[in-house]
């Protein structure tokens, strides 16, 4: 069964061809990083003019990229939510329009269920139960997956998510936009030392919730007491920066691998799923692999790390492929969940089918 995906949540438009699930034919990513980065962030009404822009190339190269015509495909899989709505409706009104006039099955797809499938290409099948960490701009959630489709919130982070306080770090720092592949390149060089008694993540007692809003704040403070300047265009970050920066990469990494390592002790699970754009990060990835879990660690290369829509079709194959079909009525959800479990002391409850939400 070949499925088209599409996915256009936030500031990358894409587009890919899967092939039974698991092989990616084409995966075609056209990012907006050049436009939003003067901002330091994303512009949401500029993110949905550029999707406009971009989307019917993007679908085009990736099918004539896989030798094939529209008429070509058995079902299309699109991102829903969560997201910005405006750059949600053009995805989403796109792939309707496609479905209406070809008259193949469309599914509406959670993009953090994305994030949990953009595993299953380079890796072995997942076994269950799963544990899946899944960390980028947007998210910062843990989840315990018991069976396939099945998803139970373990902890979630109250403020901002890991990327978030990369990316706000970096343009506090003059470092551009997005700031965590930059953040993490400089910690790699940098001296954890520097700040490590003054950067702290709040431990909150007994769950597996995160917050990195105070770090954030610290780190603010830490750049106005020390007189440190952001590094202007052109020029490097000199030793304060380097040292900031590795210091800041350690209390987050700390901070998610001490959650995800409590999760495992608590339901050990036979997968250890690592995903999300976050999950490029080198020392994420390391002390991950160096936790010592029994089970195994997957996480995707880093082009299927950050967003992407071969991860959308794979997330779609299972559900087009029993018949699901969920019609021209889907609307964009701004905030979308994706539990269909609920974890109660120790014990999980079932709260109804997964089922999308219109
Ligand atoms: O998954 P993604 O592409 O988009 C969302 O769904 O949010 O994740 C983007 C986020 C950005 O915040 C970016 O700074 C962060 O992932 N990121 C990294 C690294 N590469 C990308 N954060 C830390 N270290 C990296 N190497
Ligand atoms: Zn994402």
């Amino acid at each position: 069964m070949l499925v088209l995906g599409i996915e256009s949540s936030c500031d990358e438009t894409a587009a890919a061809v899967i092939d039974g699930g698991n092989q990616i034919k084409t995966n075609v990513i056209a990012s907006q990083v050049n436009i939003h980065a003067p901002f330091g962030g994303v512009v949401p009404e500029l993110a949905s003019r550029e999707h406009l822009n971009r989307i019917t190339q993007v679908v085009d190269q990736a099918l004539s990229d896989a030798g094939l015509s529209l008429s070509g495909i058995d079902g299309i899989a699109v991102t829903q939510g969560p997201g910005l709505v405006g750059a949600l409706l053009v995805g989403l009104s796109y792939a309707k329009s496609l479905a209406f006039s070809l008259n193949k099955p469309i599914v509406g797809i959670n993009h953090i269920e994305g994030h949990v499938f953009s595993v299953v290409f380079e890796n072995p099948p997942i076994e269950y139960p799963a544990i899946a960490l899944i960390v980028s701009g947007g998210h910062t959630t843990l989840f315990l997956i018991p069976a396939p489709e099945q998803y139970a919130i373990l902890g979630r982070t109250r403020d901002d998510a890991a990327g978030e306080a990369y990316d706000k770090i970096a343009k506090l720092l003059g470092l551009g936009y997005p700031g965590g592949p930059v953040l993490d390149k400089l910690a790699q060089a940098g001296d954890p030392d520097a700040a490590r008694m003054v950067f702290t993540i709040p431990r909150m007692s007994g769950n597996l919730d995160f917050s990195f809003s105070g770090l954030k704040t610290a780190v603010v403070r830490f750049v106005k007491e020390n007189g440190i300047e952001p590094v202007q265009p052109g020029e490097s970050a000199g030793a304060d920066i380097v040292n900031l920066a590795a210091s800041f990469q350690e209390q987050v990494i700390k901070s998610l691998v001490g959650r995800l390592k409590d999760a495992v002790a608590r339901h050990p699970p036979k997968t250890v799923i690592l995903a999300g754009g976050v999950a490029c990060n080198s020392g994420l990835r390391r002390a991950v692999t160096e936790a010592g879990f029994k089970a195994p660690v997957y996480f995707p290369s880093p082009l299927l790390t950050t967003d992407n829509a071969a991860m959308i079709a794979a997330a779609g194959y299972p559900k087009l492929l029993r018949g699901e079909n969920h019609g021209f009525t889907i609307k964009a959800m701004a905030s979308m969940n994706l539990a269909n479990f609920a974890l109660e002391g120790y014990e999980l409850t079932r709260k109804g089918p997964y089922r999308h939400q219109d």
